[in-house]
């Protein structure tokens, strides 16, 4: 028994389950993990090459890395060891320094190299414009050439009408209980879901924020969405590049154990360690206007310390470092009790999906 959704049909996937994207950690043996598994594996915006190790560098040189040659090698990567659908992500980001490159550079690449172009069926961008990857003629070319979507996370209504109104093909639709970056107005993912649905009932929809299980697929699919996205669920598997004590943070967590923190590109959902509980909770959508009007009023010399100081953040998190790291994580850590493969985890989610919308459908009369 397999779900057949417009996401499934889009993507040629056996199951409506895709990975969030989790830059800037690598997520290339995940990828090839969740596409072998029938789900859709994707490509995170990284300046990191799998299997690189990044233990002796400084947030300097992480910085100077190359995000283009990082995301080239990961797709030749992924082909060698699946030969299934899979996406990448771009950060379209005004502070992301290599995101016109990406954007440019890569569809290029995809063009030239024909089992690329078969499976990387999945343009995901995200934190800043959605009109960056359409603007590229490379990629115009290669929307031509091949059967690549692009979609664009909408973390809020007035963004998912810029995304239809920009001609996306369809949009991940990311609610504030999500990990990682988060938009200001905190709208929670059913809510978020139920806004779009209403405004935009045929754009294709991936429900994103706070899944990890099958009463969460049923609920996103029975609200109009055609897939659901995992970002903290694959992190807890067993083929996740995350640090063992990363990983290890996420079943015994509760729900209640991530906090909204001020970072250097807006609110980010974060793990509540020592880190986060130091950088203050973004109150109320006041403090845009607050962090913007704090971002304008500061030195160029200031912005490069305080990112660098988020970046070794990161860096600490790779390390394994839970204290002092940034530890993205969403509430749905509340809902994940184990450490399992990728194709465990989704299996079982689709088929606890599938038992329950059965039982519902049964009950209608
Ligand atoms: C470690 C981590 C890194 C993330 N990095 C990115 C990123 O590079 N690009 C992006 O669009 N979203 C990023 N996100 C957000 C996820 O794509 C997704 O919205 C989030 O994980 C969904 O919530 P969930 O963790 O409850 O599944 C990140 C999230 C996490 C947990």
């Amino acid at each position: 028994m397999t779900i057949e959704t417009k996401i499934t049909k889009m993507f040629g996937i056996k199951h409506p389950i895709v990975c969030a994207p989790m830059g800037p950690f690598y997520t290339t043996d995940m990828c090839v993990a969740i596409s072998e598994a029938g789900g859709l594996g994707i490509l995170s915006h990284t300046t990191v090459k799998r299997g690189q190790d990044i233990g002796d560098e400084t947030t300097t040189a992480r910085l100077g890395a190359d995000a283009v040659v990082a995301m080239k090698e990961n797709m030749e990567y992924v082909v060698e060891h699946t030969d299934k659908p899979f996406g990448f992500n771009v950060r379209t980001s005004r502070n992301e320094l290599q995101a016109e490159k990406l954007c440019t550079e890569i569809p290029k690449f995809i063009l030239e190299n024909q089992r690329i172009r078969e499976q990387c069926v999945y343009a995901l961008t995200s934190a800043g414009s959605s009109k960056t990857l359409p603007a590229s003629k490379s990629f115009q070319e290669l929307k031509q050439k091949s059967e690549i979507k692009h979609f664009h996370v909408a973390p809020a209504l007035w963004l998912a009408d810029k995304c239809v109104a920009s001609g996306v093909d369809g949009i991940v639709v990311t609610g504030g209980e999500g990990g990682g970056h988060q938009s200001y107005e905190k709208v929670s993912s059913l809510v978020l879901l139920q806004q779009v649905q209403k405004k935009h009932p045929d754009v294709p929809k991936i429900a994103c924020g706070g899944f990890a299980t099958g009463p969460g697929l049923a609920a996103a699919l029975s609200a109009g969405a055609d897939a659901i996205a995992m970002g903290s669920r694959f992190i807890a598997s067993k083929e996740s590049e995350f640090h063992e004590n990363y990983k290890g943070v996420v079943p015994p967590a509760k729900a209640q154990d991530t906090i909204l923190v001020t970072g250097a590109l807006g609110p980010i959902r974060l793990w509540r360690n020592e880190y986060s509980l130091h950088h203050g909770l973004v109150a109320d959508k006041n403090a845009k206007i607050a962090e913007e009007e704090r971002l304008r009023s500061m030195s160029r010399e200031d912005m490069i310390k305080e990112f660098l100081a988020t970046s070794n953040a990161y860096l600490a998190a790779y390390r394994g470092d839970i204290t002092s790291g940034a530890v993205l994580l969403g509430q749905s850590i509340g809902v994940i009790e184990s450490i399992e493969s990728c194709a465990d985890i989704i299996n079982e989610v689709v088929s606890d999906a599938e038992s329950l919308i059965k039982n519902v459908a049964a009950g209608i009369k």
